[in-house]
């Protein structure tokens, strides 16, 4: 616990803050011309942002070879803090060389705009097919994390960084709630334990049941879907978010439930990614964290348990967080309710559960999802968004 809230203390004990003084920045404006310049591409312009508002203490910028060799080997940093994803800064050789180690480079987003700062304080090569093979349980480059590796540059830079200015979400400005505001929400509202909820889906029942179980035991519930880079296939965000907004009006009760955007790209690397979001979430001031079945996972590459049985690999004191783990989920006809096989009598022919694979072709069929998958609201919002 962290002395002055009473709410949970961030990964390492203390919420970074790496968004630029303005004394740092005029000082990196006065020099904007003359820095060397690296652009960021969708991911790693949100890790800035991730570092910058603490979301991802105790990180202050991109990580240097130990912390990289200790994560990728033993999901821990190099000062033994769990930690199970890599967060690189990784650039083509042509681009690394000139880079000098102790000097300032400019970071850009894709745009061209000065975005951010990177004290260089090591530059190093990597084994790509090491990186996939440990964070990732495989080196197919049709894993869509493991493609992203594959497709990145054999030089991570590293060092500590500055975002040069928190700008408002360009889409939602109003659910851009940071680490340090979420804290305040907690707090302003008594709450001593919070229950955080990853997503990069539209929010179907199964989903609504897990957060409300986990909010029966709990004061609050903190709905955090990403809004980051995800695969090319999976609902674009702004989509995710109008049914998060439909769930709000109708389906929670507002004074329990906190929506908030979580601005990280997504790596689909299964039981790690569930560590790693949960780490995330203590940062946001969570004490507990719902992990359901195949948590962050993508085609088979994972047990549909596994992302839950990681967190026996790691001291519960050390996380800090505490998972609040959910077998499938999915309608039981026989009892007319949301159920999991701990819960319901039925078999397999009574129960209601749809791939996202298969709402997707439903609604490009012109099909709504039946009501006990999806909330009809939110089934009307998905076939618009389907049909624009
Ligand atoms: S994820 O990649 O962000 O994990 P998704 O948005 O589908 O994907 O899942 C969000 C959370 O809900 C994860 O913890 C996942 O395990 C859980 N979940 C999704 N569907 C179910 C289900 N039918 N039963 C139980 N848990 C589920």
């Amino acid at each position: 616990m962290s002395k002055e809230s009473g709410l949970i203390a961030p990964h390492g004990g203390q919420l970074i803050n790496r968004i630029a003084s303005e004394a740092e920045k005029k000082e990196f404006l006065a020099q904007a011309e003359t820095l060397p310049r690296v652009t960021l591409d969708a991911r790693a312009q949100s890790d800035l942002e991730m570092i910058a508002i603490g979301g991802f203490s105790p990180l202050k910028g991109f990580m240097e070879q130990s912390d990289y060799d200790a994560v990728v080997g033993e999901m821990h940093l190099s000062n033994g803090l769990p930690w199970a994803i890599p967060v690189t800064l990784p650039v083509s050789e042509e681009i690394a060389e000139p880079l000098k180690e102790g000097n300032w480079v400019r970071l850009d987003d894709a745009d061209g705009r000065f975005i951010g700062v990177l004290e260089l304080t090591q530059k190093f090569h990597y084994n790509k097919a090491h990186e996939a093979i440990n964070v990732y349980k495989t080196d197919e480059e049709k894993h869509p994390g493991v493609k992203v590796v594959y497709d990145q540059g054999a030089v991570n830079l590293a060092g500590p960084v500055w975002l040069l200015e928190r700008d408002p979400h360009p889409l939602f400005p109003i659910y851009q709630i940071d680490p340090a505001a979420s804290r305040a929400a907690f707090a302003e509202r008594g709450w001593k334990t919070v229950v955080g909820f990853q997503t990069r889906n539209p929010i179907h029942r199964a989903h609504e049941y897990i957060q409300k179980c986990a909010l029966e035991t709990v004061d609050g519930l903190f709905l955090h879907p990403l809004v980051g880079a995800t695969k090319s296939d999976d609902i674009p965000a702004d989509v995710r978010m109008r049914c998060y907004e439909i769930m709000m009006e109708n389906y929670f009760p507002k004074e329990r439930v906190i929506l908030a955007i979580n601005p990280s790209a997504m790596r689909y690397a299964g039981p790690r990614e569930a560590i790693f979001h949960a780490l995330i979430r203590k940062n946001y001031g969570c004490t507990h964290f719902i992990v359901g079945r195949d948590h962050a996972g993508v085609g088979d590459y994972y047990g549909t348990y596994e992302a839950q049985e990681m967190f026996d690999n790691f001291d519960p004191a050390a996380l800090g967080i505490t998972p609040m783990k959910f077998e499938h989920a999915f309608y039981c006809k026989k009892t007319e309710q949301m159920a999991t096989s701990k819960t319901s009598p039925s078999g397999p022919e009574d129960r209601v559960h749809l791939s996202g694979t298969k709402v997707r072709e439903m609604l490009r069929n012109g099909e709504l999802p039946p009501p006990q998958f999806s909330r009809p609201l939110v089934a009307a919002e998905l076939a618009r968004a389907m049909h624009k």
